[in-house]
C-alpha cells in the first residue's frame, strides 16, 4: 500500500479502507503480548515524528503519540503556538519546514480549513520532504478520525453483514464538525449505506458537502430535524457536539436551543437492540453519562480503536506495513 500524505477522508478507497483495518487488527493482535510489542517497537527507533497541534486536542494528540510509541518512534511535540517562532511573526510556512528539516512525520492540527494541503504542497517541493498528516483541519476535515470511526462500526457490524446497506444517523452541529463531513465522505464508498443527518435548521449540512454525496450517487441520505423518528431507525449513531469554537460575534449560533437533540437515558428503550452509538468526544449534554454503562455505547472502544488504526496509518507513511502483515510472532507471554 502507498500514500503519501493523509490530508482528506476521500483520499481512501475501499480498498485502502478494508487494507488499513486489517493492519490495525494485526497490530492490535501485536499488542497483546510482549513479543508482538517488543517487535513492532523495532520498527521505526530510527524515525522522529513531530506533533504540531495549534488547536486543542486530549484524544487525538494522545492516540498520535501513543501509535508512534507502539512502532517505536520517537516524537516531539509543539501544542501552544505562543511558545514557538509564529510569535515572533514567523509565517506557519517556515515554522513547518523548519520542522521538516528535523523530522521524518509531520502530524497537524490546525483551526484553518486547508493549511494541511498547502503545507503538503509546499514540501513537496523541497528537499526535505516528509508525510504530514492531517489530525483535525478547521471545520474542515478530519481524516483519521473518519478512518477510526469507520474501523468502529466495522468491527461493531462485523457479525452483522458489515456496514453495507446500514442507516447512519449523525446528530448535532452538522454544519462545522469536521468529523461528520470526513465520516460521511468515506460511508460513501460502501453500498446501499443510508445516512440520516438529523439537527436543527441552522445546523445542517454545509452545500458542498450535500453535493459531493449527490455526486457519489450510491449514497442515500436525508436531511431531518426529526430527532426521535431518525434514531429510532438507525444502526448506528453518530452524535456530536455544538462546535461553538466557531462562533464569532457577527456568526454566532449560540441562542439556538439543541436540548431536543441530546440523547438520553429514556431514549434507548426506542433505539434497535443492535445500535451502535458513537461520538468523535469530547462531549457535553448531548450524549448523557448513564448511556456508557449500555452495551450499545461504542465511544470508549472507539477512541481505543484510534490508536490503532493511526499506527496502521503511519506504519503504511512510513513503509512497514507489509513487514507487519508477514510477521508472525511464535512465543506467547501474554500481558
Ligand atoms: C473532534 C475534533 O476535534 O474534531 N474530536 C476529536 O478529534 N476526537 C470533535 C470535537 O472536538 O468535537
Amino acid at each position: 500500500m502507498k500514500f503519501e500524505h493523509v490530508l482528506r477522508s476521500n483520499q481512501f478507497h475501499l480498498g485502502t479502507l478494508e487494507y488499513l483495518f486489517a493492519l490495525a487488527d494485526k497490530i492490535r493482535k501485536f499488542n497483546r503480548t510482549q513479543e508482538g510489542l517488543l517487535y513492532l517497537r523495532s520498527l521505526l527507533p530510527h524515525k522522529r515524528a513531530m506533533l504540531f497541534f495549534s488547536q486543542p486536542s486530549t484524544r487525538t494528540f494522545l492516540s498520535f503519540q501513543a501509535a508512534c510509541q507502539i512502532l517505536g518512534i520517537q516524537t516531539s511535540a509543539i501544542r501552544d503556538p505562543a511558545t514557538s517562532s509564529e510569535k515572533k511573526g514567523e509565517s506557519i510556512e517556515d515554522s513547518l519546514r523548519t520542522f521538516s528539516s528535523y523530522v521524518d512525520l509531520i502530524i497537524m492540527r490546525s483551526p484553518v480549513a486547508g493549511l494541511c494541503e498547502k503545507i503538503a504542497v509546499l514540501l513537496d517541493n523541497t528537499k526535505s520532504w516528509v508525510p504530514i498528516i492531517n489530525a483535525g483541519s478547521g471545520p474542515d476535515e478530519h481524516p483519521t478520525q473518519a478512518l477510526l470511526d469507520l474501523y468502529t462500526l466495522n468491527r461493531g457490524f462485523k457479525l452483522h453483514g458489515g456496514i453495507n446497506g446500514k442507516t447512519i444517523c449523525m446528530v448535532g452541529d452538522l454544519k462545522r464538525g469536521r468529523t461528520v463531513r470526513s465520516l460521511s465522505q468515506l460511508l460513501a464508498h460502501y453500498k446501499g449505506v443510508k445516512i440520516i443527518f438529523s439537527s436543527p435548521q441552522e445546523f445542517k449540512i454545509e452545500p458542498d458537502l450535500r453535493a459531493h454525496l449527490q455526486q457519489a450517487g450510491n449514497i442515500n441520505f436525508v436531511e431531518t430535524t426529526d430527532f426521535v423518528n431518525s434514531i429510532s431507525s438507525a444502526d448506528a449513531i453518530y452524535m456530536t457536539r455544538i462546535q461553538d469554537e466557531y462562533d464569532s460575534p457577527d456568526n454566532s449560533l449560540q441562542n439556538i436551543d439543541t436540548s431536543q437533540y441530546n440523547l438520553t437515558y429514556e431514549h434507548l428503550a426506542i433505539l434497535k437492540p443492535s445500535c451502535k452509538i458513537l461520538h468523535p468526544m469530547p462531549r457535553r449534554q448531548e450524549l448523557d453519562i448513564k448511556i456508557d454503562q449500555d452495551p450499545r455505547a461504542e465511544y470508549w472502544n472507539q477512541q481505543r480503536n484510534g490508536m490503532w488504526i493511526r499506527a496502521a496509518v503511519i506504519a503504511v507513511l512510513l513503509g512497514v506495513d507489509q513487514e507487519i502483515l508477514s510477521h508472525t510472532v511464535t512465543a506467547h507471554h501474554a500481558l
